[in-house]
C-alpha cells in the first residue's frame, strides 16, 4: 500500500493512505503515476514536449531517493553528468540549464550571450570558417544572427539593403558564404543583372555591343571569383601571326575593350 509523505490533511485531500511514524522517512514510496497528482504542470510538459526526457528516463530515475520534506530538495535534483558524459559537449563550462531552461523538456533551447564555444563542440567548420576569414561578421556572437533559436536561418535582409530591388536570399549566398563575407565566390550561373547592380554601366556596355562577347555572361570571363581578370589568348590563343603581334603587343591596341569589342 502506498504511503503518504505530507501531512495528513493534503494526504487525504489527494486520496492517500495517511501513514505516521519514523518508518516513513526511511520509506517514502512515491510512484511515477503518484507525481501527476501534485506536479501536473511538469507532467504535462514532459508528455507534450519530453523527448527522451520522456521516452527513456522516467521522473524517478532522475530524482531518486526520496522526496521533500524528508529529502532535502538538493538531493533529488541530478546533475545532467549523472548520465551525459564523455563528449566534448557535455564538459562546456556554460551552465547546461543556461540553454536547457527547462530538464523536462530538453529540446527546447534558448541561447544566451556567449555561445561559440558550445557551437563549437558540433559546428567547428563553422566555427573555424569565420575565425579564419575575418570580417565585420567575426565579431558576433552566433546568436546574434540565428536567435536564440537552434536551427534558426537569418535573411540577410533583416541587416542588410539589398544591392539591387528584388534580389532575395538565395541571390545573396550565390556570392556571399556568410561565415566568410568578404570572399566573394560564384558559380558559372551568376546573372549579369547581379554585378550589374554595382557595374551597370558596364553591363548596359556589354548588352549594347554587336560583337559576339555581347551575348556572353560576365562570369563566363571573370569565373569564380570577384576581381578575376581573364587573358583573351587564355580563351583565343593568339589568332593573328607574330609579326603583327611583335608590333601590337596589346590585344586591346586595336580590340579597344572586351565589353565593346572594335572589330
Ligand atoms: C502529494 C503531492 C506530491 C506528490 C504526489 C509528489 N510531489 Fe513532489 N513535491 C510536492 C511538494 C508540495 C513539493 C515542495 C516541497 C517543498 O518545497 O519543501 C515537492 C517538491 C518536489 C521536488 C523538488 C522541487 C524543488 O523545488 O526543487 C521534486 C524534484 C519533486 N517534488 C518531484 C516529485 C516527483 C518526481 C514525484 C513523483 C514520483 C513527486 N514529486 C510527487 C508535492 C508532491
Ligand atoms: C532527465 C532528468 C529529469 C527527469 C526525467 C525529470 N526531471 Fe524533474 N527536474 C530535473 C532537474 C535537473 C530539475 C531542476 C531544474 C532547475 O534547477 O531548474 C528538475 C526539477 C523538478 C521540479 C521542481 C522544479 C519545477 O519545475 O517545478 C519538479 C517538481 C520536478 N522536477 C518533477 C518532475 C517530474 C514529475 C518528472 C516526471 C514527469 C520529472 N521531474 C522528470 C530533472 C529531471
Ligand atoms: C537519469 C539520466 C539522465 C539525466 C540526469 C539527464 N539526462 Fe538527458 N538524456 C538521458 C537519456 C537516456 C537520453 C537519451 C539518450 C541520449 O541522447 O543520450 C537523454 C537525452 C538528452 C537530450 C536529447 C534529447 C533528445 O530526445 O534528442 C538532451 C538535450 C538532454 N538529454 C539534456 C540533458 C540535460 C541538460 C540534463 C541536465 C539538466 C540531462 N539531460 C540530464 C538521460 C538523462
Ligand atoms: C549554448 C547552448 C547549450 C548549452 C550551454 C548546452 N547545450 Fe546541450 N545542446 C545544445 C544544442 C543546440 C543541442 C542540439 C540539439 C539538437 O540536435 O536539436 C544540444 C544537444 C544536447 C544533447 C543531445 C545531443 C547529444 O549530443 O547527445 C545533450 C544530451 C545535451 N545537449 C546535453 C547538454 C549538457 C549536459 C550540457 C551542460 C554540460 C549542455 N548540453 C549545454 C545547446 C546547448
Ligand atoms: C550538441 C550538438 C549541437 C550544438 C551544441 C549545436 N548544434 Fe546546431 N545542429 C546540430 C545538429 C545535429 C543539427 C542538424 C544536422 C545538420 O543539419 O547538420 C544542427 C543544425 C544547425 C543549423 C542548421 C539548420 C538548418 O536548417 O540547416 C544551424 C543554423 C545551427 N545548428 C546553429 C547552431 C548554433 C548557432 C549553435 C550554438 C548556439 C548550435 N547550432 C549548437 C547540433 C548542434
Ligand atoms: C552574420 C550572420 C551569421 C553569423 C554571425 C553566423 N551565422 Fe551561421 N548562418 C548564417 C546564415 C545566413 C546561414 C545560411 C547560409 C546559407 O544558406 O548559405 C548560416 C548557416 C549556418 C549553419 C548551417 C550549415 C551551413 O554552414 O550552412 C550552421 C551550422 C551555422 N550557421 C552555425 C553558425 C555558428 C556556429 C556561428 C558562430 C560561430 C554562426 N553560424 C555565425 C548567418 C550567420
Ligand atoms: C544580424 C544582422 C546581420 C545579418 C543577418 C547579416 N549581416 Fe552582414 N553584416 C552585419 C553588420 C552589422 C555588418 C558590419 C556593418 C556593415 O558592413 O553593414 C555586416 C557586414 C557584412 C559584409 C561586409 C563585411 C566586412 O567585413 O566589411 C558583408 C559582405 C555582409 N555583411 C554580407 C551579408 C550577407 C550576404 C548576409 C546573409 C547571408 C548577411 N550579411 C547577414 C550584420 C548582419
Ligand atoms: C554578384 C555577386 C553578389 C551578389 C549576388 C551579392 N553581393 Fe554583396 N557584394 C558583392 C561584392 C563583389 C561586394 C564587394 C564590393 C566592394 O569591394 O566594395 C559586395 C559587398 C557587400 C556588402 C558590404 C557593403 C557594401 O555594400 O559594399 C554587403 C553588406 C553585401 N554585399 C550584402 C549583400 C546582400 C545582402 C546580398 C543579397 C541581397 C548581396 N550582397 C548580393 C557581390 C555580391
Ligand atoms: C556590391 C557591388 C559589386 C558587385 C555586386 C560586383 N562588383 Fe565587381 N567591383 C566592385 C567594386 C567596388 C570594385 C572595385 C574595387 C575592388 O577592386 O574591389 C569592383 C571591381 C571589379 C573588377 C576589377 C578588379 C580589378 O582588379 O580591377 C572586376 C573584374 C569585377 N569587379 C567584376 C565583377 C563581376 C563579374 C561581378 C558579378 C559576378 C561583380 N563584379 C559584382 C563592386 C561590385
Ligand atoms: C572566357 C573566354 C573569352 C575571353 C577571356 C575573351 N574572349 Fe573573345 N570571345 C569569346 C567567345 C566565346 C567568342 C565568340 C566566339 C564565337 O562565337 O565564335 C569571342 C569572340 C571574340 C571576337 C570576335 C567577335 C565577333 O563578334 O566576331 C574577338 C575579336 C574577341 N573575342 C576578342 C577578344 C579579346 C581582345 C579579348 C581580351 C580582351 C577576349 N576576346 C577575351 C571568349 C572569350
Ligand atoms: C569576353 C570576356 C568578358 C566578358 C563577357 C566580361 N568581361 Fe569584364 N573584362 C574582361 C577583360 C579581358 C577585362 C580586362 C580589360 C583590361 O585589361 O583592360 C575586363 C575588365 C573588367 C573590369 C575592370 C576594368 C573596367 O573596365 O572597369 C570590370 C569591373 C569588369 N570587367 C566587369 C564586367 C562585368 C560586370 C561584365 C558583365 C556585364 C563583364 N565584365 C563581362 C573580359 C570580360
Ligand atoms: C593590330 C591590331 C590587332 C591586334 C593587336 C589584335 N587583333 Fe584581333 N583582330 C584584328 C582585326 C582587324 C580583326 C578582324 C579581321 C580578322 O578576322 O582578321 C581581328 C579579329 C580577331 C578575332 C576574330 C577572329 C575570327 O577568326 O573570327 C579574334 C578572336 C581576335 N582578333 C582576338 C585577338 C586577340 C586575343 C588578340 C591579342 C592576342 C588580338 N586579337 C590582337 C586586329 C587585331
Amino acid at each position: 500500500m502506498k504511503k503518504c509523505i505530507f501531512t495528513a490533511a493534503f494526504c487525504l485531500a489527494i486520496g492517500f493512505v495517511v501513514s505516521t511514524g519514523s518508518a516513513l522517512a526511511a520509506d517514502p514510496v512515491l510512484e511515477v503515476s503518484d507525481c501527476v497528482k501534485c506536479h501536473a504542470k511538469v507532467v504535462h510538459q514532459n508528455q507534450d514536449d519530453g523527448a527522451s526526457h520522456k521516452t527513456e528516463v522516467s521522473c524517478l530515475d532522475c530524482h531518486e531517493g526520496g522526496h521533500p520534506p524528508t529529502t532535502p530538495k538538493e538531493e533529488i535534483i541530478p546533475q545532467c553528468s549523472k548520465c551525459h558524459e564523455g563528449e566534448a559537449h557535455f564538459e562546456v563550462k556554460t551552465p547546461c540549464l543556461s540553454c536547457h531552461q527547462n530538464p523536462h523538456q530538453p529540446l527546447h533551447i534558448v541561447f544566451g550571450e556567449d555561445n561559440v564555444a558550445v557551437c563549437n563542440t558540433c559546428h567547428p567548420t563553422q566555427v573555424n570558417e569565420i575565425k579564419d576569414n575575418p570580417s565585420a561578421h567575426g565579431g558576433f556572437d552566433c546568436a546574434v544572427c540565428h536567435h536564440d533559436k537552434h536551427g534558426y536561418i537569418p535573411d540577410c535582409m533583416e541587416c542588410h539593403e539589398p544591392h539591387r530591388e528584388g534580389q532575395t536570399f538565395a541571390d545573396c549566398v550565390s556570392c556571399h558564404r556568410v561565415h566568410q563575407p568578404l570572399n566573394v565566390a560564384y558559380g558559372q550561373d551568376e546573372p549579369n543583372k547581379n554585378c550589374g547592380a554595382c557595374h551597370g554601366d558596364l553591363a548596359n556596355t556589354l548588352v549594347s555591343g554587336t560583337s559576339k562577347h555581347a551575348k556572353l555572361q560576365c562570369v563566363f570571363c571573370h569565373k569564380d571569383t570577384h576581381g578575376n581578370i581573364p587573358a583573351c589568348q587564355g580563351c583565343h590563343g593568339v589568332p593573328h601571326p607574330q609579326s603583327m603581334m611583335q608590333k601590337f603587343p596589346k590585344c586591346l591596341d586595336c580590340h579597344i575593350n572586351p565589353h565593346d569589342l572594335a572589330i
